[in-house]
């Protein structure tokens, strides 16, 4: 039995728009779920929600006690991070996805897609989610509609964005939106009627992450997990919101924000910085500092939103509602805030069972418990030689959860950037901090981004690769246009252009040791480049940018000798010259694309290196 035409018109809010309602029910025509819900976005409707998932076996509830109104989800082993390999950009043209990219041609996708959707939800309900990327009727916010046919989905986007009524109360009024088709691609019911019980994660071994930018739409098919299912974060926020920003003038980046305040001089300023996947920003995003003098906020951990406002200011908003963050690493050591966030209204997904009801993953604590039920759902010990929590397992919780959340973070008008952080995971070469020179070398810093990869998509974890502006598998149009547009920002915003530092948390020894300690400890560095813009801090030049001297880096309190500053900040030519080359080659993909601004600094590059 599917839904037919008049069944979903009638089930319809009243407050939804003819348009959509039309688009829903050809969604539903072609992907023949049984029935039509319309999310509302209320607390009864997460509730029941949870308690079917329960009910199911698709969610474990956690210890009331312990960790009230929270879960766990185990999802399938194939399905556990985004899927780089089966993400595409389907531009008209081919150049307009660029070499970054996997491009397919916009009608042939569809030709490939339509029958995977062809009855992709029989036998399940089709869930249709209004949401607001952004606070409700921000200036800067944005609107979509996904349709998915996985309850998880909807209780993850519940979180992540704002969902239901009032979001489509702003698409009833007119506002524009994107439409976001997920399946996870497990019918209950073939095309001849026969019939097959539900699993605990439903998805397919065949996947597509699909992007149409010239008619913004979203098609995802096959996975259930992450960037890949909730299509608000990574698909919209970034890949298509990205294609917006270039047109109408404006950035979406793969940043976090953090509002920070002098204490001395009760001055605010405010930092947005882009890291790779895995490589810090949930972490940064909730510093706790360990120096005095500096009070850290939150406003955003992994997406930024940022237009020229009146004053000529960047201005940023986070268009995300929580965090979606990697749990393995989170301890009371590196990062309590984000571990007290989660004392409650959780959903993990991927972590350790505990034997009372509660979570546990690899960094929770020094010892692990004797005996857990991993993330396969089998009996763990220390000695089983597996991690317990997979690397990449998360946890999805709501943003004003985190103690540090600033009293400002959904102000519609965004925050004043001051200063943007460029980082990887780097193991040699790139300093704990430099400056860049100008806007130009920021951005060239930014375009030249390397980092170890890690599992937060597949593929092999350790080694390294380009992630220009950590944008790499998130970029909706070609990166080489993406960077022109980040040249016309600065042009556009001129002397009041955010300033631009590289960071690099991840250095290691010889051995292997970290040579930073990292976590609360990048307060120091920081605190040096906010010294910068205040104008009290001389620096010296270097190779890859100003970097401090040596008395400058706070270290008070540290156990922090001239030996180390020096390996931290070591600058070998050769070593360099060699990254010069590097980047020469991979510029050269981009063929005359690439702006003639980025070329001008590998040449300034390299005559720093010679003189070096
Ligand atoms: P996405 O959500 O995938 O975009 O990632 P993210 O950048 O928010 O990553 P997150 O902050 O969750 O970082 C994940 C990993 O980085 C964990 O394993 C952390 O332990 C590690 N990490 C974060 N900050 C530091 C640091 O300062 N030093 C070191 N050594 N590791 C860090
Ligand atoms: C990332 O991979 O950068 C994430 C996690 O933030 S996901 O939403 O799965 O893309
Ligand atoms: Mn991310």
């Amino acid at each position: 039995m599917t839904v037919d035409a008049t069944q979903i018109r009638e089930g319809a809010p009243a407050n939804a728009p003819e348009d959509l309602v039309a688009w829903v029910t050809e969604i539903a025509e072609l992907t023949k779920p049984a029935s039509v819900y319309w999310c509302d976005g209320s607390e009864e409707e997460r509730d029941r929600l949870n308690q079917e998932m329960v009910d199911a076996g698709m969610f474990i509830k956690l210890n009331e006690e312990k960790r009230p109104n929270s879960f766990l989800a185990r999802s399938a082993p194939s399905d556990v991070a985004r899927v780089e390999s089966r993400t595409y950009i389907c531009s008209e043209k081919e150049e307009d996805a660029g070499p970054t990219n996997n491009w397919a041609d916009p009608a042939e996708m569809k030709a490939t897609i339509m029958p995977l959707f062809d009855g992709s939800m029989r036998g399940r309900t089709m869930y249709v989610i209004p949401f607001s990327m952004g606070p409700l009727g921000s200036p800067i916010s944005q609107l979509g509609v996904e349709v998915s046919d996985s309850p998880y989905v909807v209780v993850n986007m519940r979180i992540m964005t704002r969902i239901g009524t009032e979001a489509l109360d702003l698409i009833n009024d007119g506002a524009f939106w994107v439409p976001a088709v997920h399946s996870v691609g497990y019918p209950l019911i073939d095309d001849e009627g026969n019939e097959r019980p539900d699993i605990t994660w439903p998805c397919n071994d065949e996947k597509y992450i699909t992007h149409f930018p010239e008619t913004r739409e979203i098609w995802s098919y096959g996975s259930g997990y992450g960037g890949n299912a909730l299509l608000g974060k990574k698909c919209y926020a970034l890949r298509i919101a990205s294609v917006l920003g270039r047109d109408e003038g404006w950035m979406a980046e793969h940043m976090l924000v953090l509002k920070i305040t002098m204490e001395d001089t009760g001055k605010e300023y405010y930092l947005s910085a882009a890291f790779p996947s895995a490589c810090g920003k949930t972490n940064l995003a909730m510093l706790q500092p360990t120096i005095s003098g500096m009070k850290v906020e939150t406003i955003g951990d992994d997406i930024a939103w940022m237009r020229p406002g009146e004053d000529g200011r960047l201005y940023a908003i986070n268009p995300e509602a929580g965090f979606f963050g990697v749990a393995p690493g989170t301890s009371e050591n590196t990062n309590p805030t984000a571990l007290h966030a989660l004392d409650r209204d959780v959903i993990f997904t991927n972590v350790a069972l505990t034997d009372d009801g509660d979570v546990w993953w690899e960094g929770l604590t020094e010892e692990p418990p004797a005996h857990l039920i991993d993330w396969h759902g089998n009996d763990w010990t220390p000695e089983s030689g597996t991690a317990a929590a997979h690397p990449n397992s998360r946890f999805t919780v709501r943003a004003d959860q985190a103690a540090t959340i600033a009293d400002n973070w959904e102000d519609p008008a965004g925050v004043p950037i001051d200063l943007i952080l460029f980082g990887g995971r780097r193991a040699s070469n790139v300093p704990l901090i430099s400056e860049a020179y100008s806007w130009e070398h920021g951005v060239f810093v930014g375009a030249t981004v390397s980092s170890e990869q890690t599992a937060a998509a597949e593929g092999a974890v350790g080694s390294l690769r380009r992630d220009p502006f950590a944008m790499l598998p998130f970029c909706g149009y070609n990166m080489a246009d993406y960077w022109g547009h980040w040249f016309e920002m600065g042009e556009k915003l001129g002397d009041k252009a955010p300033r631009i530092f590289q960071v690099n948390w991840f250095r290691k020894d010889e051995d292997g040791n970290w040579l930073w300690p990292g976590f609360g400890d990048n307060s120091r560095p920081i605190e040096w480049a906010l010294r910068r813009l205040a104008g009290e801090v001389e620096a010296k030049d270097a190779i890859s940018g100003r970097i401090p001297l040596e008395g400058d880096l706070n270290t008070d309190g540290l156990e922090f000798s001239s030996e180390d500053y020096a390996k931290l900040f070591a600058l070998d030519p050769e070593a360099w010259g060699k990254e010069a080359d590097m980047t020469e080659e991979y510029f050269a993909q981009f063929g005359d694309k690439l702006p003639e601004e980025l070329t001008e600094q590998l040449e300034q590059l390299r005559e720093r290196i010679a003189n070096a």
